[in-house]
């Protein structure tokens, strides 16, 4: 799609291309509508879900592709859909409750019944109150159901899309980081930890940035770089992918906490003498035995890291042009021991809306939206690694993912030839 007369014609990108980013794509509204309509109800797989989450036949719980409410079921049959929440008569939304079970979904407003594929089941007073006709005789329930999202289970994780024409989801996502979403589903049972929530008045993509990020978390986090779980001077594989994704893993080894002086000379946050009372908060088996700090983005909608012995989903929710929510999803294995369970449970303090090092994320990209509101003409600099350089890194010292997704962005959306 080319943004034809309309936003790419009127603005301007910035000379330099890919390094140079615009303060006005965080603050503009119109451009956030079209950032939606291309990705998340474009030709993408949306994360919407866990198939723990609704685990038994007539099972369902509610998500979001982009700002949409949908709906992820399982039928009487065990088959799992995705639909959208917005009743096929006066947009109501169907479904109140967070999750819950039941052969069917009735509308509160009219009561319109759906089964939990989205087929409209009844229509009370189809046939109207004697002498009353009703609907009209050749009014079909077949064409008015709730709306079907093309929907694909992939070891557990559901995803959905708005495209018929979508790539097949293995296709889409590109062999390197289906192998990092194996690693972490590897098709072993899931266990749900928990949730949380949270609402950053921030741009969606500030926060798609901040997890491709990996210079600033080790600076901005001391809690990180303190213990020793995420530094400068560990090896790093930060990796552009095609489609906006990207992965980034690290090396965890004990010795990671003696930084070199050269590297201790740059972050200034590091505080090596200090301890907790209880180091197994920052002391990670190595559970998949291969000694990995991973993460990954597939974009547009889900962050899937694996700290330690973390697990846990960052689902971005794109609400308005200055607003996103983060929900959080912490899960493990069913055949996890207790000890484990209680690992990932004590570790799971360092991310979330609270988390030690995750907070500071939150708060940072908040003032960074207020700035960029108020001049929104400016223009970020996006140069670390190289002016030109979109290949992996070695180096967490980079800005190689946001230059990549920014080729990216600007390619999509039509930007290309906006250049000054
Ligand atoms: S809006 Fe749902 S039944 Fe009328
Ligand atoms: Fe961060």
């Amino acid at each position: 799609m080319t943004l034809s007369n309309s936003i790419a014609d009127e603005r301007v990108w910035p000379e330099l291309g890919a390094c140079r980013v615009p303060s006005w794509v965080y603050t503009d509204q119109e451009l956030f509508e079209r950032e939606m309509e291309k990705f998340h109800y474009g030709k993408t797989w949306n994360f919407v879900g866990l198939e723990c989450e609704i685990p038994e036949p007539n099972s369902y719980r509610r998500s979001f592709v982009g700002p949409r409410s949908v709906i992820i079921t399982r039928d009487e049959q065990g088959e799992v859909h995705v639909v959208e929440n917005r009743c096929a008569h006066r947009g109501a939304p169907v479904c109140w409750k967070q999750s819950g079970k039941g052969k069917d979904l009735t509308c509160p407003y009219h009561e319109w019944t759906y089964d939990l594929s989205g087929n409209l089941q009844g229509v009370p007073f189809l046939r109207g109150a004697k002498p009353h006709p009703g609907m009209p005789r050749d009014f079909n329930k077949a064409d008015h159901g709730l709306r079907k999202l093309k929907t694909h289970v992939h070891n557990g994780t559901i995803w959905a899309s708005y495209s018929e024409d979508v790539q097949p989801f293995e296709d889409y996502v590109g062999p390197e980081i289906l192998r990092f979403i194996n690693r972490v589903f590897p098709g072993r049972e899931i266990r749900l930890l928990g949730y949380s929530r949270q609402h950053i008045p921030g741009n969606w993509k500030l926060y798609f940035e901040n997890s491709r990020d990996p210079y600033h978390a080790t600076l901005l986090h001391s809690f990180f770089t303190t213990f020793g779980l995420y530094r400068a001077d560990a090896k790093f594989c930060v990796t552009p992918q095609p489609n906006g994704h990207e992965y980034i893993y690290s090396h965890f080894t004990s010795n990671t906490r003696e930084a070199s002086a050269d590297m201790a000379a740059e972050m200034k946050n590091i505080k090596s003498s200090f301890t907790l009372e209880d180091m197994s908060v920052v002391t990670p088996v190595d559970e998949f035995k291969d000694g990995l700090i991973s993460s990954l983005q597939v974009f547009p909608s889900i962050f899937i890291q694996q700290h330690g012995n973390i697990l846990a989903l960052r689902h971005i929710l794109p609400k308005s042009a200055g607003g996103t929510e983060l929900a959080w999803t912490y899960f493990g294995y069913a055949d996890d021991t207790e000890e484990m369970k209680q690992l990932r449970l004590k570790q799971g303090n360092l991310v979330g809306p609270a988390g030690y090092v995750s907070l500071e994320d939150s708060e940072v990209l908040t003032q960074v939206q207020r700035t960029l509101t108020s001049a929104p003409d400016t223009v970020q600099v996006i140069e670390m690694g190289g002016r030109d350089n979109f290949e992996p890194s070695e180096t967490a010292i980079t800005e190689t993912l946001l230059r990549s997704f920014w080729k990216f962005y600007r390619s999509e959306m039509g930007f290309d030839g906006a250049v000054a």
